[in-house]
């Protein structure tokens, strides 16, 4: 019988290439995708409901009349500012809803599979692992501990993805993606702003679909760092995929941190350690070059 796979935050960036990726599983699986307005796209495997997670006697109606076997729960308020400006909303959405969620999993069985983010610690060590602990600098980071604590604690089927900046292509024209953002700039171009004080480790989208796919089809439990191989600025970072899409890589700039208020401030080092991703997962993480690679392959009909 297939798997039913739950996806909330369908419509998302994250969501849209993990539902484009099942496609290519040998396991028979069932796409079930949530989101607050209705993707445009269709897939042989995937029913898409249109609800508002907040209302969550249509969210557990939803879940029971599907009764998944697996839940990716992706949905979240993930701008950074406007979480930090807007905090009892991302409070509902980033940690209500989760607890709705991990309640459903608790009843039903249904394993779980949250993400949440690099962004739950300080910034000043680098190279995390799963047993660091969370010290969050802004609001956003908050909700996602207080998720994770909500799962830790109610939950032993489940896992804990956290992943580092994400980088790839949005299947719709919408989304979370910074690379997609920084190409309509320069397509244009304009210059595209990064800061040489933001030191990261960007997954690749499809080394994370992939190993999502795999963590819902497979028994491991707890947390999890899901990252490139390497470690760089976002300013390094940016050059090098500026000059690989063959961009002037002139265009990267540098960002200056922005102190203006009502900016949440940013950790500067939340470089994640990948070892226990390279040892339970069938999925190679990769380096930024290889990530880069398999993002320009899956593109489908984007134009870069
Ligand atoms: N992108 C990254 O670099 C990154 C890094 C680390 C962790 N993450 C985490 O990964 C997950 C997926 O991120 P993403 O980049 O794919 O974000 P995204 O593109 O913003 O996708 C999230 C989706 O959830 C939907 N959503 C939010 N509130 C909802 C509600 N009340 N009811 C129904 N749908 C709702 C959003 O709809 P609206 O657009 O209408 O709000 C959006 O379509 C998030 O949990 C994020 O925190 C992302």
């Amino acid at each position: 019988m297939a798997t039913k796979i739950m996806i909330t935050g369908g419509a998302g960036f994250v969501a849209g290439n993990i539902i484009v990726q099942s496609l290519n599983l040998k396991e028979d699986v069932n796409i079930i995708a949530i989101d607050r307005y209705k993707a445009y796209y269709s897939q042989e495997n995937l029913s898409f409901y249109t609800a508002d997670l907040l209302d969550t006697l249509e969210l557990n109606r939803i879940l029971k009349e599907n009764n998944p076997d697996v839940i990716v729960h992706l949905a979240a308020l993930s701008d950074i500012d406007y979480c930090e400006a807007h905090k009892e909303i991302a409070e509902k959405i980033n940690t209500g809803v989760t607890g709705v969620i991990a309640d459903f999993c608790r009843a039903s069985g249904c394993r779980l599979i949250y993400f949440s983010s690099d962004s739950v610690f300080d910034g000043k060590k680098g190279l995390y692992t799963e047993e660091d602990i969370p010290k969050p600098l802004h609001f956003y980071g908050k909700t996602k501990v207080a998720s994770e604590n909500i799962i830790k604690k109610s939950l032993t089927n489940c896992v804990i993805i956290r992943p580092s900046l994400i980088m790839g292509l949005p299947v719709l024209d919408e989304g979370n993606s910074f690379l997609w953002r920084m190409i309509k700039s320069m397509k244009r171009g304009e210059k595209a702003a990064f800061p040489k004080s933001e030191i990261r480790s960007p997954a690749d989208v499809i080394t994370l679909s992939r190993a999502v796919l795999e963590l819902a089809l497979k028994s491991y439990n707890g947390y999890l760092h899901i990252s490139s191989n390497d470690v760089l600025t976002r300013y390094d970072m940016a050059k090098r995929i500026a000059k690989r899409l063959g961009y002037p890589a002139e265009l990267v700039i540098d960002k200056k941190p922005d102190v203006s208020s009502g900016r949440a401030p940013r950790p500067a080092d939340v470089s994640l350690d990948n070892s226990r991703a390279k040892r339970i997962l069938k999925t190679p993480m990769v380096g930024l070059d290889e990530g880069l690679n398999l993002i320009i392959e899956n593109r489908g009909e984007k134009e870069l």
